[in-house]
């Protein structure tokens, strides 16, 4: 079992409607996930398009089933993306008060959201949700990312939501999320300026989430230098949403055993250079972008086959190789 073999939490990501749902399917994810991991993101439920329904107006339900559902099964959930341009609900993107209120309302929405979800805590008196991804994919490249945030706010709306995300609450932890950063060089060296700036300047942060959508054939030496160079900031470091795509050319049109074998290598390698590259200390976790196959966001009608488990729950030799890595082999 992953959460077994590994000293950091293991993670993988969770629906509202699916952990409420007795069908086969799910019930038997609930299963794998119970037993396999110890740390739930939300897909796609915590999200400010799905949260934020109005001016001034929260819809909590699904993350707080998702919440009660982690503190019943003693899981965490690390909350995913407070801030991120793909996920802007559509009357907030025809806003058409000024910039002020503009920002007024994001500012509003970051503080309610951290604060409403800093409610739940564990038997001990521990929060359910310990942490948030703050910002999600600031930068395009090495470029910052042009969006509804940097025009109506500016290109600092990063800055402030890490403050009132702090301002909300003292204690939980404050990630920075992207992809790509190991892989692009330029970008990676972005997001280290951009994290040494905000310790300079006593802007709280406390992780960085590398996402981790790999390749089958992913360039050998730039994993665990990019493990090594976000791991060198200091901070948290959370591989946050690892899956391995094997198809990318779109030239086969099944799981062949040489890009089975090719995946398993690359799942094998993520794990091993967290576990050995990460200070302790500094080891969040890593979290999987699914279970099933055919639930990934890169599945594309079966023309890729990412992650660690087939359609029937099977596990592939994917988690094989992820077991090897966690043992540090
Ligand atoms: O639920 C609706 C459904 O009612 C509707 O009929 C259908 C028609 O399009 O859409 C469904 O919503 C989709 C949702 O996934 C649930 O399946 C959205 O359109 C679709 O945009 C959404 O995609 C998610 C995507 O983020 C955008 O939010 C993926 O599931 C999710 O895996 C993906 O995750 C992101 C991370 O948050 C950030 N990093 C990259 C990662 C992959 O893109």
């Amino acid at each position: 079992d992953l959460k077994n073999v590994a000293s950091f939490p293991i993670g993988n990501i969770v629906s509202a409607s699916k952990l409420a749902s007795t069908s086969t399917a799910n019930t038997t994810f609930k299963q794998i996930l119970n037993t396999e991991y110890n740390s739930i993101t939300a897909e796609n439920d915590m999200k400010m398009a799905n949260m934020f329904t109005g001016p001034d107006t929260y819809d909590f339900s699904d993350g707080d089933a998702i919440v009660a559902y982690a503190k019943e099964n003693g899981h965490r959930v690390h909350g995913h993306a407070l801030i991120w341009h793909q996920s802007i609900p559509n009357w907030l993107n025809n806003f058409t008060g000024t910039d002020e209120e503009f920002e007024a309302q994001v500012e509003g929405y970051v503080k309610a959201t951290v604060a409403h979800f800093a409610e739940a805590e564990d038997d001990d008196g521990n929060p359910i949700v310990a942490s948030w991804d703050v910002v999600n994919e600031y930068f395009d490249g090495s470029s910052v990312r042009s969006s509804l945030f940097t025009q109506r706010i500016g290109n600092d709306f990063h800055e402030k939501a890490f403050q009132w995300a702090r301002e909300a609450d003292p204690d939980v932890k404050l990630f920075y999320n992207d992809y790509n950063i190991a892989g692009q060089v330029d970008k990676r060296n972005a997001i280290i300026s951009m994290v040494n700036n905000f310790i300079t300047n006593s802007i709280p942060i406390d992780g960085i989430g590398m996402q981790m959508h790999l390749n089958h054939d992913w360039p050998s030496s730039d994993l665990p230098t990019s493990i090594q160079a976000i791991s060198d900031t200091g901070l948290l470091v959370h591989i946050s949403e690892l899956d391995v795509k094997v198809n990318y050319g779109d030239d086969i049109t099944e799981l062949t055993e040489e890009r089975a074998a090719a995946q398993e290598f690359q799942y094998q390698r993520a794990g091993y250079y967290y576990s050995t590259i990460v200070p302790p200390a500094q080891q969040f976790g890593l979290t999987l972008w699914g279970f099933r196959d055919q639930d990934s966001w890169l599945y594309d009608g079966g023309s890729d086959w990412p992650l660690l488990y087939d359609n029937d729950f099977n596990t592939k030799i994917s988690h094989r190789g992820l077991v090897a890595g966690l043992n540090e082999e």
